[in-house]
């Protein structure tokens, strides 16, 4: 029997500290991009995915995030008392978003660590793991397009993007042959954490967005703490790997990387010139910029 992917993992028991002063008190899975969370965004494409159960790892000081997506009766009361319909919509659109449960990862030992810390809530089930700090913007959603390769293949999926150059060194990257029948897919072997350009086994840097089957768990229990003493997916992956058949997939679409200040920067531009209420405006800003 095939079986449906309907739960996302989201990690997001990190200290965020490439974004202090911000994160001392928010949780970087809190910071706005225009006017949303990033963990929001990540929440709204798992759910036009066909997700229906959202499991997010938190951490100390970061219950922000549970406020969040649950009901704020005073906001919502003043907002109706008010007659401002439309932001309480939005409100209440928040909060009845999903199902969502939460767990806690007690210490951020390793994104290994905090995927490993939502094993009894999936259970024995493939499961999608979505990195809130990857904002991408793509149709059909990133998510959705790696749900069908796990469909149509039934293998754990990595999602990659193709980076020409010495840019390759900062990703964690894929080993493996380009499947002959569809050139987005990678048979994966192995991957190699951050290596140097001219050691990379291949120019497909993999993001924040797995689907995965629920053999990871077993094998990220058995995994040693490795760079920075934390337990990493990628160990745990490269175990998968060699045990089952794992794809690479080169999504359609542009991923942003919100948790670092640069990326940030970019995405909050280019968002904004998506929006309609003022795409024109901030475009004639831009404009007129000395730059
Ligand atoms: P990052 O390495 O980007 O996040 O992990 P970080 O550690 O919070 O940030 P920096 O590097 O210090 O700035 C990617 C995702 O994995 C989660 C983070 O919350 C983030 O969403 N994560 C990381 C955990 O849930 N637990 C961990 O132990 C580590």
């Amino acid at each position: 029997m095939k079986e449906r992917i309907r739960k996302a993992v989201f990690p997001a028991g990190g200290l965020g500290t490439r974004f202090l002063p911000a994160t001392k008190v928010i949780p970087k899975e809190m910071l706005a991009l225009v006017d949303k969370p990033i963990l929001q965004y990540g929440v709204e494409e798992a759910i036009a995915s066909g997700i229906e159960h959202i499991i997010i790892v938190t951490g100390r000081g970061k219950s922000a995030m549970e406020d969040h997506f649950d009901v704020s009766y005073e906001l919502d009361a003043m907002l109706k008392q008010k007659g401002k319909t439309e932001l309480l919509a939005v409100s209440r659109g928040v909060s009845s978003m999903a199902r969502i449960s939460y767990v806690r990862q007690k210490e951020p030992l390793g994104l290994g660590h905090a995927v490993l810390c939502a094993r009894e809530l999936v259970g024995n089930e493939p499961f999608a793991v979505v990195l809130p700090d990857d904002v991408i913007d793509a149709e059909p959603p990133c998510l959705k397009q790696m749900i069908d390769v796990f469909d149509e293949r039934a293998g754990s999926v990595l999602a990659t993007m193709t980076i020409e150059g010495p840019g390759i060194s900062a990703y964690g990257v894929l080993a493996g042959e380009q499947d002959t029948t569809n050139p987005r897919i990678y048979n994966c072997t192995g991957m190699v954490e951050k290596p140097k350009f001219e050691e990379a086994p291949s120019k497909q840097a993999i993001i924040g967005r797995y689907v995965l089957t629920p053999r990871i768990f077993a094998l990220l229990e058995q995994t040693k703490p490795g760079a920075g003493g934390e337990i990493q997916l990628t160990d745990g992956l490269k175990a998968l790997a060699r045990e089952e058949k794992v794809f690479g997939y080169t999504f359609e679409g542009k991923r942003y990387d919100v948790g670092d200040k640069f990326g940030m920067l970019r995405a909050t531009v280019e968002f904004a010139l998506k929006r309609p209420e003022f795409a024109e405006k901030f475009r004639e800003y831009l404009k007129g910029l000395e730059l």
